[in-house]
């Protein structure tokens, strides 16, 4: 059975990004692969955050990916910090790193333009992204587009490695959805729909009402055009209406641009099939939020199982690499 894995930072609120971007694709490959789904704390120690409010973070999170329909019988979720070799590993590969590469991250770039304060684990975030992932000699792994730059950095690295010390790691592919994989800001359609934004009126969280959702779809950006079409560079902000709607019912967002003749009833359509895709999460949300005992049991029992298979990898890179104390003579 092939192998799957992701990956989600609990530093903000999931939105329909993430759920049409990653956590749709993560429920339909949970039934067909060993999947292997982690809240990565460590990464999102790598920015500011209050230690208290990450806690709930990393609760709400879990609380979200079982309500979009993560089966923990059928997959393993975890927090990466419960399973010391992401840690380690990730030294072992930044010592195969080069600094330059980690210098072309666009998200890195973006992330520390104009702040004083960036921190080195920012910088080698990429390097810990590349160690969740070989080290469960993942084939697989889907995210939105955001992501593709880390995902070829993790492919050099395990290629890299793979010919320096000898075979140890699989090599992953990417796989970004077709419709969904860039999901953009409601407000300002030139920015990606992000948990960071201050500003929430542009982004809608997998929790908010259904009458939050119609308001900010209501009064999405659009241009002062009238007619409806896809076209991303010409009309970012009613391509994404498009997209959202696409996303959420299966449909070609193109085909969907020729079924509109105004952007009321693009709109008013879009607001339903979120909703209607949302409701059954916040239903489930609810439920397990009067349950944490049985979330926590979930993350404990999927940290021992992704134990099991991340310390026979990092077994296998330690010998490798000559410093098994197993085989020193
Ligand atoms: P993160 O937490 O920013 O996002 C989680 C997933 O959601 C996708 N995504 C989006 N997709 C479409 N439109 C958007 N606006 C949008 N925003 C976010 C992301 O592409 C991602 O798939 N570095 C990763 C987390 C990570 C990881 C991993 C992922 C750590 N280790 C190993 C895969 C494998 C991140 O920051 O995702």
């Amino acid at each position: 059975m092939s192998t799957v894995l992701s990956g989600v930072r609990p530093t903000g609120d999931m939105h329909l990004g993430n759920y049409l971007g990653a956590f749709k694709s993560w429920v339909t490959d949970q039934e067909s692969y060993d999947s292997y789904y982690c809240i990565v704390d460590l990464h999102a120690l790598a920015e500011d955050f209050e230690p208290k409010e990450l806690r709930e973070r990393i609760v709400n999170t879990a609380i979200v990916l079982l309500s979009v329909g993560l089966d923990p019988e059928k997959c393993t979720l975890f927090i990466q910090s419960s399973v010391p070799e992401h840690a380690q590993l990730t030294w072992f590969l930044s010592c195969i790193t080069g600094f330059g590469e980690l210098n072309r991250m666009t998200q890195f770039k973006d992330k520390s333009k104009n702040n004083e304060s960036t921190k080195v684990g920012l910088f080698t975030y990429p390097v810990l992204m590349a160690a969740d992932i070989l080290l469960y000699q993942a084939d697989r792994v889907p995210v939105g587009e955001d992501q593709k730059q880390h995902l070829e950095l993790t492919r050099d690295l395990a290629i890299r490695f793979n010919s320096r010390f000898g075979a140890t790691f699989k090599v992953p592919e990417p796989a970004i959805p077709t419709v969904g994989a860039r999901i953009m800001d409601l407000q300002d359609p030139s920015a990606k729909m992000s948990k960071s934004t201050k500003d929430s009126s542009g982004v809608i969280y997998v929790l908010d009402t259904p009458s939050t959702v119609e308001k900010k779809i209501k009064r999405a950006v659009t241009d002062s055009e009238s007619e409806v079409y896809y076209d991303p560079a010409k009309k970012p902000g009613v391509s994404n209406l498009l997209e959202l709607l696409g996303a959420s019912t299966g449909e070609d967002p193109k085909q969907l641009g020729e079924k509109y003749t105004n952007y009321g009833s693009l709109k008013k359509d879009c607001a339903e099939a979120v909703n209607s895709l949302l409701a059954p999460v916040k239903d489930r949300a609810n439920a397990l939020y009067d349950d944490r005992g049985a979330v926590k049991e979930i993350l404990r029992l999927g940290a021992q199982k992704a134990h099991e298979k991340a310390s026979s990898t990092f077994a296998l890179a330690t010998s490798r690499m000559g410093i098994s104390i197993d085989e020193f003579t």
